[in-house]
This record gives C-alpha cells, structure tokens and sequence, in this order.
C-alpha cells in the first residue's frame, strides 16, 4: 500500500514514522514533510502530490487548515480513501461558535458561552460582567493554538476582546470571537478514530501542556510537550467522555448530515463536576500524537484505512508502557521566533533508550540543521513508567542546544510523582 501524508511539522513526522513500521505499508511518502520526515518517508512538494493523487491508496491530512479548507472533500472526489475529515464536519474546529451550537445541541456539557461579532464589542463587555471570574476569550476562527486568553483580570480580558474584535491581534480570525466562563481541573486530550458512522474508537488519553512556562505560566502555545497514559483517566473515565461527549456529538453531527471521518480530538477538563468539553479539534494533536503512536500496538495504517472507508473493526491496542515528549522551542514562541540557528547534539540521541526525536520546525543548511520554526524539535521518550519515560525524554533533551533554546522543565512532573 502507497500512503500520502499531508503536513510538515512534528505530528506528521510521528505518522509517517509509525506507517513506516507498518508490514501493510509499502511506500510512505509526505508533502510536502520536512528533513526529519525524510528518514521515514519520501518527501514531494505538495502539488506533486496532489497532481498524482491516485497513485496513493490512502491520504492522511495532518493540519487543520487544508481539512478546514476542504482537501478531504476533493480528494475523496477523486476515488482515494482519506483519513480526515469533509469541510462541513472540519467546521468543528474552523469555527469555536458553530462548534459550541453542536455541542449545545448534543447536550454537551461545556463552559457557559456567547459568541460576538466585531460590531458587538459592548455586548461582549456586558457578557463579561456576567462571568464569576475567571475569563476566557478566544478568536472564532484558527490561531495556531495561541488565540486564547485565560486571565482573572476583567480589564485584561477586556483587552483582549477589543484587540481582537478590532483584528489587530489575529486578523479575520478574531473579527468573531466566543467568550466562555473559564472552568478549573486537569485538561485531557482524548483522540477518537470515526469512520463515519456514529461509533468511534478512541486512542489512549493524553495530557498536553498548552503554557510555555513552567507551572502553565505565560501565553498559551501550540503545546509545549505531552504525556500518557493520563493517571487521572483511567477506562472508566475515558468510556464516561465516548458516552457523553463524542458519540452524541457524532450524533449531532449525523442529524445534520454530516458524516465524521478521522481523528475527532476533545480537549477537555476534568472538572469537579465531570468531564467537559473545552474545544474540539478535528486532527491529531501536536504534541499529543507523538507521545500516543508509540504506545500503539495495532497497526496504525490498519486503522487509518478502516476508518477511511467506513469499516472500523480492528481493535486498538496499547504497550504498557509510558511515553513523555518534551518540546523544544526557539526564542520568542509563542510571539515572533528567531529561526536560522544551527541545532547541535542532535547524534548524541541516537540509540538511547526509549527516545526518539521527531522534527516539527527544522531545516537543512549546507552541512547543518538549523531551526525554522517556533517549535522544532520533540524529544519523545516511553519507559516502564511516566517518570522512567520522562527521565530518558529530558536527558536527550539535555544534549540538544542552539542559541535561546526554551523547553519547559516540568512536563509529566506531576503524573511521574504519581506513578
Ligand atoms: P482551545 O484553543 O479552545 O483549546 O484553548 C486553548 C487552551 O486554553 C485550552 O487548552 C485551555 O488550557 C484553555 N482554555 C480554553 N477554554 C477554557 C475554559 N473555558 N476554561 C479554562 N481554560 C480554557
Ligand atoms: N496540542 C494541541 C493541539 O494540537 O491543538
């Protein structure tokens, strides 16, 4: 079997390494990938790709933007079975508003929310007088994960919703913008395999830490490093958020039409009254799928292609075993990020226990790798344990180092105290 990934960042390069490992998967080639993606994968430009997309027996669409933009939709027209989602059904993470209309009418539970328009500003100033107090403001439309603002501060939250209705801080993007009563627990990220119909699968649970400070300090980020399994998610708490949050939104979805094929991803709170949805994307997480594919036993391309064509039935299966990644980051990420310096100590991880490192923002510059992004790199660990995993994650992160390298030092800290 030829499988196309579409994408170029870390999330793409874990997919691409566990279809490589696949005895189903004869060729793996990415579009347009990146350097680290070439050690698994062929890497084409994207129109190449596209313009011979029938040599592929399966596509899997890692971005949210070209599924939000329809790519699914186009290639599934052209007789090839896609991993990801229709543009309708990509409207779930394209736009926060109609994905709180979904979930409302699912029953979902879910923080208190209104939505507002850029005419609306003082609409959106009485909204947040109504809030107990802790605010959260987000852009409509996509951000890159950076499009929200937790804060207990009213003239701060303030702040935010008249930069972004005005479209000074994110553009069209924050032109719309939904504000929510901010609620209180540890996040999970729960990942749901659909292939349409209204059963779905889930991948074990993971934590991603979306601060780019130590103890969720400072602004949020695309996520800073993840973990799992999830101590606080056991299988009960897992079957809890299939029964009350994605199959009934699988339902909602169904009622109006619309079929969900591919990773359905909750981001939740495990909030003292339950489980509740905060948002939800329609990919897989970055960094949650680099530290999820190396605890999978079954066969990712197995999975992928029975989703694709609407006949899930091979089970998912998991290693005992523990994994951490640890992103790192340039200066700057979350806000501008300087790129063009040349990463060292990456051949010092090779061949250490457990550890793989997967490349989300790097590129070749002669005879060396240099940075090209705000994230670059993943350092991915799995041990008999979280503490074990997040040991051997961190001392490879230790040999790694360019100028104004930044990665958090407190990834998994918790969960491995607990295990
Ligand atoms: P989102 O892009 O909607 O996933 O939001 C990014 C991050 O902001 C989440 O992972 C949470 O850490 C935080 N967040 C979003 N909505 C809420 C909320 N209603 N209450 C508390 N934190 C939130
Ligand atoms: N790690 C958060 C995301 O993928 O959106």
């Amino acid at each position: 079997m030829r499988v196309l990934v579409v994408g170029s960042g870390g999330r793409e390069h874990s997919l691409a390494w566990a279809l490589a490992r696949s005895s189903a998967v004869e060729a793996v080639v990415a579009a347009p990938g990146n350097v680290g993606i070439g050690d698994v994968a062929e890497c084409i430009p994207i129109a190449e790709a596209l313009g011979d997309v029938e040599s592929f027996d399966l596509v899997i669409i890692g971005p949210e933007q070209p599924l939000v933009d329809g790519l699914a939709d186009e290639i599934r027209a052209r007789g090839v079975a896609v991993f990801g989602p229709s543009r309708a059904a990509a409207h779930l993470e394209g736009s926060k508003a109609w994905m709180k209309e979904i979930a409302a009418a699912a029953g979902v539970p879910t923080a208190r929310f209104a939505a507002f328009t850029h005419t609306r500003e003082a609409d959106a100033f009485a909204f947040l007088e109504t809030l107990p107090g802790l605010y959260v403001v987000k852009t409509d439309g996509l951000a890159a994960g950076k499009g929200v603002i937790v804060t207990e501060s009213l003239v701060e939250a303030r702040d935010a919703v008249r930069s972004y209705l005005s479209g000074d801080s994110f553009g069209a993007a924050g032109r719309t913008i939904v504000i929510e009563e901010g609620m209180r627990g540890p996040e999970l990220s729960l990942l749901a395999i659909c292939d349409g119909s209204l059963a779905a699968v889930p991948l074990p649970p993971a934590q991603d830490f979306k601060r780019i400070g130590d103890g969720d300090t400072g602004p949020n980020t695309g996520g800073m490093g993840a973990y799992s399994p999830v101590p606080v998610a056991g299988a009960d708490m897992v079957e809890l958020i299939m029964n009350k949050i994605v199959e009934p939104t699988l339902a909602a979805l169904a009622q109006r039409g619309i079929e969900y094929r591919g990773i359905l991803y909750a981001g939740l709170m495990l909030t003292t009254e339950g489980p509740k949805l905060i948002e939800y994307n329609i990919r897989f997480g970055d960094p949650e799928c680099q530290v999820v594919l190396p605890r999978l036993a079954s066969d990712l391309f197995t999975h992928c292609m029975e989703a694709a064509t609407g006949m899930l039935s091979t089970p998912v299966r998991t290693i005992e075993d523990s994994c951490v990644g640890v992103v790192l980051a340039t200066d700057g990420y979350p806000g501008s990020a300087r790129t063009g310096d040349v990463i060292q100590g990456l051949d010092a991880t090779i061949g250490r226990d457990g550890v793989t490192v997967f490349h989300a923002g790097t590129r070749r510059e002669g005879d060396d790798l240099v940075t090209a992004g705000g994230r670059v790199l993943d350092v991915v660990a799995t041990g008999s344990t979280i503490a074990v995993a997040r040991a051997r994650a961190y001392a490879a992160a230790a040999c790694i180092s360019w100028p104004g390298i930044q990665f958090r030092g407190d990834i998994a800290e918790l969960a491995g105290i607990e295990t």
